[in-house]
C-alpha cells in the first residue's frame, strides 16, 4: 500500500491570509520525510487553495511521485503538459462545492476524456479517474485504457450507520476488483481519516490511497500544543 499526501489545505491555511505560511512545499517535504509515498495537489479553477507556482516548486523540489489532481478543462491540460507530473488524476470539478462531491462521468463524457488523455499519456503522465464504486463507470475507465482508477471512498466516510457503512465498503470491495480484472491499477481516496482507513487498506486489490484533510487535521492537534510552547518561551524570555 502506497500513501499519497495531499497538501491542498496547508494551502489553505495559507491562503487565508493571502501570505506564505505555511507552505505546501514544506508540507510535502514533510511528509517525505515521515514515509510517504508520494505527494498530491489538486489545481482547483478557482485557485483557492494550491496555486500554480506550488504546483511548479513541489514538482521541483521533491523527490516522489507527484500526482496532480484537476478537472479534464483545456486550461489544466496545458497546465499539465508544462509541468509534467509523474500522474493526472482528473476529478469533476463544481466551483460552488467545498471539496470534490463525487466521481467522474467516464461514460458520458467518453470521447472529451479520450481526447485529454491523447494528449497527456504520449508524455508519459500516467491517466488516473476518480470514479465512484460503480460498474458502468470502471467499465468505462477500462475502455480508455485509463491506467488506473481512483475510488472515491466519501460516501463511505461520510456514513455513520454501521450496517450502511459495510455496504459501502462492500460495494469498494466489488469495484476494486472489477476494476483489476479489467486491467486497471487500483487506488482509493476522500475523506479517510484514521478511524475508517483500516478496512480501506484491507482491500487486496487497493495499491494507493490518497489521503489530505484529516492530516493536516491532525497535524493541528499534534502540533498546537509546541507551537505554544515556543512562544510563550519567546514570549517570556523578555526581561
Ligand atoms: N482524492 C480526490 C480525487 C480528491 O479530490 C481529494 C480531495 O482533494 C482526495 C482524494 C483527498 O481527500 P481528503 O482531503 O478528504 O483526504
Amino acid at each position: 500500500m502506497r500513501l499519497f499526501v495531499n497538501v491542498d489545505h496547508v494551502a489553505t491555511l495559507r491562503q487565508a491570509r493571502r501570505t506564505v505560511e505555511p507552505d505546501p512545499l514544506t508540507a510535502a517535504l514533510l511528509a517525505e520525510k515521515a514515509g510517504a509515498h508520494g505527494i498530491t495537489v489538486h489545481l482547483r479553477e478557482d485557485r483557492r487553495h494550491i496555486q500554480d507556482d506550488d504546483v511548479r516548486r513541489i514538482r521541483q523540489a521533491i523527490t516522489t511521485p507527484l500526482n496532480l489532481e484537476m478537472a479534464a478543462v483545456e486550461e489544466m491540460v496545458e497546465f499539465a503538459r508544462a509541468v509534467r507530473p509523474y500522474q493526472v488524476s482528473l476529478v469533476p470539478e463544481k466551483r460552488q462545492e467545498i471539496t470534490t462531491e463525487g466521481g467522474l462521468d467516464v461514460r458520458g463524457q467518453f470521447d472529451h476524456l479520450r481526447q485529454v488523455k491523447e494528449r497527456l499519456s504520449p508524455l508519459g503522465i500516467r491517466f488516473s479517474l476518480f470514479v465512484d464504486p460503480d460498474f458502468d463507470q470502471i467499465d468505462a475507465a477500462a475502455r480508455l485504457q485509463a491506467d488506473s482508477i481512483e475510488i472515491n471512498t466519501g460516501q463511505y466516510s461520510e456514513l455513520s450507520d454501521p450496517g450502511a457503512i459495510e455496504q459501502e465498503r462492500v460495494k469498494i470491495c466489488s469495484a476494486a476488483s472489477r476494476a483489476q480484472e479489467r486491467g486497471l491499477k487500483v487506488f482509493a481516496g476522500h475523506g479517510l481519516n484514521l478511524a475508517n482507513v483500516r478496512a480501506i487498506a484491507a482491500v487486496p486489490q487497493i495499491e494507493e490511497l490518497n489521503i489530505g484533510h484529516s492530516l493536516v487535521a491532525r497535524a493541528v492537534y499534534t502540533g498546537f500544543e509546541r507551537a505554544v510552547s515556543e512562544m510563550l518561551e519567546a514570549v517570556e524570555s523578555v526581561e
